[in-house]
């Protein structure tokens, strides 16, 4: 049987304090790369193969309840009432393993940064006959990691620090914390986790042992220590973000992008970026972000839930919010806010303005200032702005209105009423010119200022 052919539980432990954050929010609802450390864990065994999963919280945990309804509804919740050790935490999800899998994967949903296929290999040895998988890493520093025992190859148990000799503390294989184990043998190996060491708790590493005792093959898996880094305070919070940044960076260069200075553009765990896509300094992409080829993303630019299509020039300092959508060829310049809004193929935008819930038609050009004034204080208005179609710097549009395919709006109009195709509309007051009256003016204010005048 192949992996994608076996069924597989994953039960991911949540269940920690998280005091060392000092927040109101549990620690595993702290975001990654624009997503929660949970959220990260639950995708990553998904895409690994599991098809079934466990969440196990502690008694607080309405908020990580809450965001697992949300966005992943088919994972079951299991709440460890006491804090007993890892062994009882996945047997609080006991129901889930009574109904069966061929594998089950235990997570940290505080790891955040284990690839999917990191997990896939995990799983392998289970195929093969394993009982238990384990994934160890060469610690820089072993402190307070369980160390992997072996004799020979075969590993025999793994030592927590606090119940290790001093010739285990040498030993620099750790255990990452993950593991995989035959669903078959599950139960009965967790079971026989006993609670007599050091700190008194079930310990969930200690299935090797037994596995080991009872004559079943234990295997080892490996990933670098960058990959199963776990998060506990604000500082390793930050490092897990820079290794992600980092991966994500790499990603998306190798997939044709060109990030002029990789270091200082921030990504989303989903940022697509396309072909030839160029992206200048200091760019922040938050989640839902699409690029499409050929686009550049001038420095300084901030998107948010959005497409910008093929060719489209964007920035510098430039801000798209959720429902931006540009066509191909479009220009979002410096100091614009476009928000809920498509931009058709070729039309401008290119300097100080704010577009929101808009429909602006191909090749139209909005001048400096364009502002759609589309909030009443209570309720949003839609724009629509037609193809070809110019409107003048400084110009309001209040919506709702409609400026119509090749119209005119002349420079600082207020628009309050639809204009028809094109048509020219001033919406403005006409301009007053009074012949030589500065310098009657500077004559009459100096005699004034002369005389004591105020
Ligand atoms: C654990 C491993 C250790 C490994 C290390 C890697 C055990 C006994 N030890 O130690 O070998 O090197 O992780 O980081 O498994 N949790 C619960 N309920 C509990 C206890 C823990 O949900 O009753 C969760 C925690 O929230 C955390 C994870 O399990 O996400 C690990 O628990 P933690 O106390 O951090 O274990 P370590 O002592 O670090
Ligand atoms: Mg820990």
């Amino acid at each position: 049987m192949t992996e994608s052919s076996r069924s597989c539980l994953a039960i991911v432990l949540a269940a920690g304090e998280g005091t060392r954050m000092r927040s109101a929010r549990p620690k595993v609802l702290h975001e990654v790369a624009g997503r929660t450390m949970l959220e990260h864990v639950l995708d990553a065994v998904t895409r690994a193969g599991a098809d079934r999963l466990a969440v196990v919280v502690g008694p607080d945990h309405g908020a990580i309840a809450d965001l697992v309804a949300a966005r992943a509804p088919h994972a079951q919740v299991f709440v460890q009432e006491v804090r007993r050790g890892t062994a009882h935490a996945v047997l609080c999800a006991r129901a889930a393993l009574e109904a069966g899998a061929d594998d089950v994967i235990v997570a940290y949903a505080d790891t955040p940064l284990v690839e999917p296929d990191t997990f896939a290999r995990l799983r392998a040895p289970l195929a093969a006959g394993a009982a238990v998988s384990v994934l160890g890493f060469e610690a820089a520093d072993p402190t307070g990691y369980g160390r992997l025992v072996r004799a020979g190859e075969a590993l025999v148990a793994i030592r927590e620090e606090k119940d290790a000799s001093p010739q285990e503390r040498a030993i620099g294989l750790c255990n990452a914390g993950l593991m995989a184990l035959s669903g078959a043998r599950a139960l009965a190996l967790l079971d026989a986790v006993g609670c007599d060491n050091a700190k008194g708790e079930f310990y969930l590493t200690d299935a090797v042992e037994i596995a080991h005792g009872r004559g079943l093959p234990v295997a080892i898996v490996t990933a670098p220590e960058e990959e199963v880094q776990g998060v506990n305070d604000r500082v390793q919070l930050a490092r897990a973000e820079r290794t992600v940044q980092a991966r994500l960076r790499r990603r998306a260069m190798a997939g044709g992008a060109t990030l002029v200075d990789p270091d200082s553009v921030t990504l989303s765990h989903d940022t697509v970026l396309g072909r030839d896509v160029v992206v200048e300094p200091s760019c922040v992409f938050r989640p839902g972000v699409v690029v499409e080829e050929g686009a550049t993303i001038h420095a300084f630019s901030y998107l948010e839930g959005c497409r910008v299509g093929p060719r489209t020039s964007v920035g510098p300092y430039a801000r798209l919010r959720p429902g931006a959508d540009l066509a191909a060829g479009a220009k979002v310049g410096n100091f614009v806010e476009v928000k809920n809004a498509r931009v058709g193929e070729g039309a401008k935008i290119p300097h100080l303005s704010y577009v929101g819930d808009a429909e602006i038609g191909a090749r139209a050009n909005l001048g400096a200032g364009t502002i759609t004034c589309n909030y009443d204080g209570f309720l949003k208005y839609r724009t629509s702005v037609g193809e070809g179609a110019f409107v003048g710097s400084n110009s309001a549009l209040v919506a709702p209105v409609r400026i119509g395919a090749g119209a005119y709006v002349g420079s600082g109009s207020v628009v309050t009423q639809d204009v028809p195709d094109d048509a020219l509309a001033l919406g403005r007051g006409r301009q007053a010119v009074k012949e030589g009256w500065a310098s009657r003016f500077r004559a009459q204010q100096s005699e004034r200022k002369k005389s004591g005048g105020g």
